[in-house]
């Protein structure tokens, strides 16, 4: 009862105190891109990032001639500014108030209730939305099926769909959504599999008649829904770890798990988790692969992440070339073009260490390296790597953001099978 009271008093001091609702807010919040060039500063960065959680580095300060984009809250501009002239730091701002970005977008997303029939991809949806209209695509295709894989922490399931016209297709699995506020990567993977439902062209029907596909829009529904309704900025999945929640489910695989690239502090983005697959989603999808990369013959897998413009194979954790890295280079080459030829948009392609940054467990390099799925990539998409809005993309790039991604899974699937990836009688055995 006295509890009861207690809570009571809180709750009307806070209605009386704070009207606005119980978010997080990024007023003020400044976007800096700095480029690395001396040693020293990059040991002040690193000191920086460690000591205080008022700088979100996009990335780790590793080594000089890097370029880095840091997220400064207000109350630390005088500290940086000083630090930048201090240590004759080259920086840019990118953007003055981060809450500015994400009020705007708030015109761009449909409201909770809408009905599956009002998806389209000129707003982004809500998880329940998206379900829904997955659901609604396998109520009209039949050789569509609805997959429910093992709940999140929040016990939502993980919901995807397979599309196969034919049995003996070689499969492609589709993952996206595992970093919540990558909002574009559900939104680009539905208009995938809208194309692959619905195009009339030849080269899209060839990929829906041809391979058999495993599309999961949102492998994070916990963080999803988090971003939507408690932080626009969220990475993790929401499991309470101490103080801090949330871990970095594309740290959290068997992949050299721990390794460079995450980190064991709950309280990071890039937190690798209690253990080698401590989380319920990765349990979930990792379990599933397992069963089913050999009786699907899953030959292929995407993840699918922003921003950067990105095309990466394995390896994130080693600087050990793939065992079949000219391929891959190749391949992702072929898929580069194609993007470019779609909107001219440049995306850089290589292995993932060489392109972006060390990353141990993340699951790109856990499918190929302990499933032995050859062909595994991860694009991050729209915007580049100086983008002044992030993971805020505007909605109105989700429409040529999601087409340059198709132009590039057509073109790298032809070229893997021009490569002899996918033919059934002799099929290359590179691992
Ligand atoms: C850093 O950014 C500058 C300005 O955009 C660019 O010219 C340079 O090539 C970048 N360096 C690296 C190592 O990415
Ligand atoms: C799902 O999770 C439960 C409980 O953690 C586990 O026992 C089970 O093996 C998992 N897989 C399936 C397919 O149910
Ligand atoms: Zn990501």
């Amino acid at each position: 009862m006295r509890h009861l009271i207690i809570i009571c008093l809180f709750s009307t001091a806070l209605v009386n105190s704070t009207p606005a609702p119980n978010v997080a807010r990024y007023d003020h919040f400044r976007l800096y891109r700095v480029f690395i060039e001396t040693q020293p500063q990059v040991a002040m960065l690193q000191q920086l990032e460690d000591r205080s959680d008022s700088y979100s580095f996009m990335g780790h300060a590793r080594n000089v001639n890097q370029n880095l984009t840091i997220m400064v809250a207000p109350h630390k501009i005088a500290e940086i500014t000083e630090l930048l002239e201090r240590y004759e730091l080259q920086g840019t701002i990118l953007l003055h108030n981060m809450q500015e970005l994400i009020d705007t977008e708030q015109h761009s997303i449909k409201p909770k209730n809408t009905p599956p029939e009002d998806f389209n991809w000129l707003f982004y949806h809500h998880l329940t939305t998206i379900n829904q209209w997955l659901q609604l695509q396998v109520n009209t295709y039949p050789y569509l099926e609805l997959i429910r894989l093992n709940e999140s922490y929040e016990h939502q399931s993980l919901i995807g769909v397979k599309l196969a016209k034919n049995p003996e297709n070689t499969a492609i699995f589709v993952e996206c959504g595992i970093h919540a506020r990558e909002w574009i990567s559900p939104a680009s993977c539905t208009f995938v599999l809208n194309e692959l439902l619905t195009s009339t062209r030849a080269d899209v029907r060839y990929l829906a008649d041809n391979f058999n596909w495993f599309i999961f829009p949102v492998v994070n529904p916990d963080g999803y829904r988090y971003t939507f309704e408690a932080d626009r900025l969220w990475r993790k999945n929401t499991r309470p770890y101490g103080l801090c929640r949330g871990v970095d489910l594309n740290r959290n695989f068997a992949s050299d798990w721990n390794g460079p690239g995450a980190s064991a502090d709950p309280c990071r983005y890039d937190f690798a988790g209690g253990s080698e697959a401590s989380e319920p989603e990765t349990q979930a999808l990792a379990e599933f692969l397992r069963n089913n990369v050999a009786e699907q013959r899953i030959r292929t897998y995407f993840s699918i992440h922003s921003f950067s413009q990105l095309i990466m194979f394995p390896y994130g954790y080693t600087t050990d070339r793939a065992h079949n890295y000219d391929d891959l280079v190749a391949i992702g080459k072929k898929g580069a073009e194609a993007i470019e030829n779609a909107h001219g948009k440049k995306y850089l392609s290589g292995a993932m260490i060489e392109t972006i940054y060390p990353s141990s467990g993340d699951s790109v390099d856990w499918v190929y390296s302990a499933l032995g799925i050859p062909v595994a990539y991860t694009f991050e998409l729209r915007g580049p790597p100086d983008s002044t809005n992030m993971f805020v993309l505007p909605a109105k790039e989700i429409i040529p953001t999601a087409e340059e991604l198709l132009a590039a899974l057509i073109a790298m699937l032809q070229e893997a099978t021009r490569q002899g990836y996918y033919a059934n009688d002799k099929q290359k055995q590179e691992l």
